[in-house]
Order: structure tokens, then sequence, then C-alpha cells
């Protein structure tokens, strides 16, 4: 079983714990302001290949690779004014900026699916220190088995892969609780490859350009494999926009609004109960496992506006309801 050790009281502790560990090619889940992620040497390819192994993740799919400040993300890919301009705003934070490969980055191709670009993004607080303290790039997508939800507490990450690593570093609940927002900027135009923490508003304002949504089955699809549906999928079904509860489903509720049917829910969870959309997101995950675990017949879930945070949040939402196919 993976150890697990807290972030306090101790931070040098838990780093000099996570960095023996990475240093012998190994993987450690990590926490960092989205969720829980499954980090290892972004250079050394038997250590990433002991990522995709953990997760069961298909080989094709690239991994973001984590750096300590935009200084070190330089050295690895190549900025336009843009892209530089996004990095100053909201690094250390939730967004990756897919970036063109500097030929002489360590990064192993392993990492970036053999693409010339990469997906970097800058952590803040425990995730950003390990990396300084480690100096090299992390990869490191969600920490939890191919498919299933993200984690988004230390025992989330214990319960799937807990027998498959050596380390848990538990720094408590995420606080963003969505991964991050995926940007990629071409001819001065922002596109957007995954909705997630930082909002398309906060993008648009710090910029003042339109930012362009993924088209629906579209290229940003292929662009970002690992947003494929049914990429959140728990065991049961679930539904979209409820205006009730059947009998025999558990209830997920938006606000306080009572909803029809109700009383007969297996269990009601509240994502906020004063609708606030950032608290939404970082309940998301662990009410969704919740849910899950009621063994309900189907899980409904009220209707989330779909401004701010609310975007991420209902794309996780449509991928848990999309078919399973895979
Ligand atoms: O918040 C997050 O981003 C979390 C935490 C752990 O940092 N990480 C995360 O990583 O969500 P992951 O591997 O689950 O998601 C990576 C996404 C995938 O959809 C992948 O296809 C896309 O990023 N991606 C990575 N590199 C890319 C590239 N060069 N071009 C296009 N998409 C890329
Ligand atoms: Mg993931």
């Amino acid at each position: 079983m993976a150890r697990i050790i807290p972030i306090e009281p101790d931070e040098d502790a838990a780093i000099d714990a996570a960095t023996t560990i990475l240093a012998k090619a190994r993987p450690v889940a990590i926490p960092t302001e989205t969720v829980y992620g499954l980090a290892a040497d972004a250079t050394d390819p038997a250590a990433i290949a002991r990522i995709y192994e953990t997760k069961g993740r298909p080989r094709f799919n690239p991994l973001i690779c984590h750096m300590a400040d935009l200084a070190m993300a330089e050295r690895h890919a190549i900025f336009d004014p843009l892209s530089r301009k996004l990095a100053e705003r909201f690094w250390p934070g939730p967004l990756t900026l897919v970036l063109p490969l500097k030929t002489e980055s360590t990064i192993h191709p392993l990492a970036t699916a053999g693409l010339d670009t990469v997906g970097i993004r800058v952590p803040k607080g425990f995730a950003g220190e390990l990396i300084r303290a480690f100096d090299r790039p992390l990869a490191a997508p969600s920490a939890n088995s191919s498919g299933r939800i993200s984690p988004t507490t230390a025992q989330h990450v214990e319960a799937d892969l807990g027998d498959r690593i050596d380390l848990i570093i538990d720094g408590g609940p995420c606080p963003v609780g969505v991964e991050s927002t995926i940007l990629k900027v071409e001819s001065g135009r922002i596109r957007l490859l995954r909705p997630g923490g930082v909002p398309v508003e906060a993008i648009e304002e710090a910029t003042g350009l339109d930012v362009e949504r993924p088209k629906v089955n579209g290229t940003a699809a292929i662009e970002a494999p690992g947003m494929l549906a049914s990429h959140y999928a728990p065991n049961a079904s679930v539904r979209l926009d409820a205006k009730s509860v059947a009998p025999g489903e558990a209830l997920i509720r938006f606000g306080n609004q009572p909803v029809e049917g109700m009383d007969q829910a297996v269990a009601v969870f509240d994502l906020s109960v004063s609708s606030d959309l950032a608290e939404a997101a970082a309940n998301l995950f662990g009410l969704l496992k919740r849910a899950d675990h009621t063994r309900a017949n189907g899980i409904a879930v009220t209707p989330v506006p779909d401004h701010g945070l609310g975007e991420a949040i209902n794309d996780r939402l449509k991928r848990a309801a999309a078919p399973r196919n895979a």
C-alpha cells in the first residue's frame, strides 16, 4: 500500500520523501490546486511509462508537463507574445498552454506522445515547490485509473491507486476541483482545448480577445484526446438537467430549490446551496463519487449555469453522462 504523507506540519519532509521516489523513476501522487496528479520525471522514459502503466492509460495520450515557473517553461517551449502574456497573468494557476516544443528540450517524447507541441502548466503551492526542489519538469495526469473520475482528496487517490503506487502526498481537498483550462494560441487567436479552472471570461478580460470554443466532434477533440466522451465515468448512469428525481435515483443539486420527487431520492447531495460556481466545482468530483457509492440506479443532476466555472462543470458532467463505449 502507498504511504500517505501530509504536507503539514513538515513540508520539507514531504518534499524529501517525494523527490526520493521521483529520483527512482517512480510516480508519486501529489496535490495541485485543481486535482491530485500522478507525477513523474518528464525527462525519463521509464518514469513516464510507469504513469501510463499505473493509470492503464492509452499511450497516444500526451501528458501535461508541470514546471516551477515561466523561466523553467521557457527552457522547453517557444512562447509567442500572447502565450507569454497568458502565462504571466495566470501562472502559477489552473491554466495549461499548448506550445511548440524547443528542439533542445529534455522532455521525453513519451510525455508528449511524440507531438511537436507540449502542454505546460505551472501549478500553485506544494507541486510548484516540489518541482523547484527536483529541478526537472514533472509529467502529471490526474491520479486516477484511466476513465475514472479525477481525485480531489488523498483518500480518493488511495481508494483507486493505493495498491499500485509508493507514495501519496496529502494536501487536503483541492481548492479548484476541476482540471486546468487548456489553451492553444495560433496566429494570434486563442483556442480553448478544454474548459477548466480558469473561466473563459477571465481569459477574454485579460487579453481583450475572444476565445474560440472547441467544435463539437471537431479537431479540438483530437488535439486533446484525453477529452473524448465518457472520460469521467461513474458506474451509475448520469442524467443531466433533471427537473425531478425518479425513485431509485440519487440527486445532485445546484442551488437550494426543492426538486420534485426529492423525498424519494436514494440520497441528496448539494454542489452549492448558495449557487456558488467555485464551490460547486470544488465539490463536483467528490459528490459524483459519493453519489455513485450509494449504489443508486442513476444519478440525476439539476441544471448548472454555463458561465464562468459552470462551463468546466458542465463539460465534466456531459462526459460523465456520455454513453460508455470505451
Ligand atoms: O489540472 C490539470 O490539468 C491536471 C493536474 C494534475 O495538473 N492534469 C490533467 O492532466 O488533467 P491530464 O493528463 O489528465 O490531461 C491532459 C490533457 C489531455 O486532454 C491531453 O490530451 C492534453 O492535456 N494535452 C497534453 N499535451 C497536449 C498537446 N501537446 N497538445 C494537445 N493536447 C495536449
Ligand atoms: Mg484525467
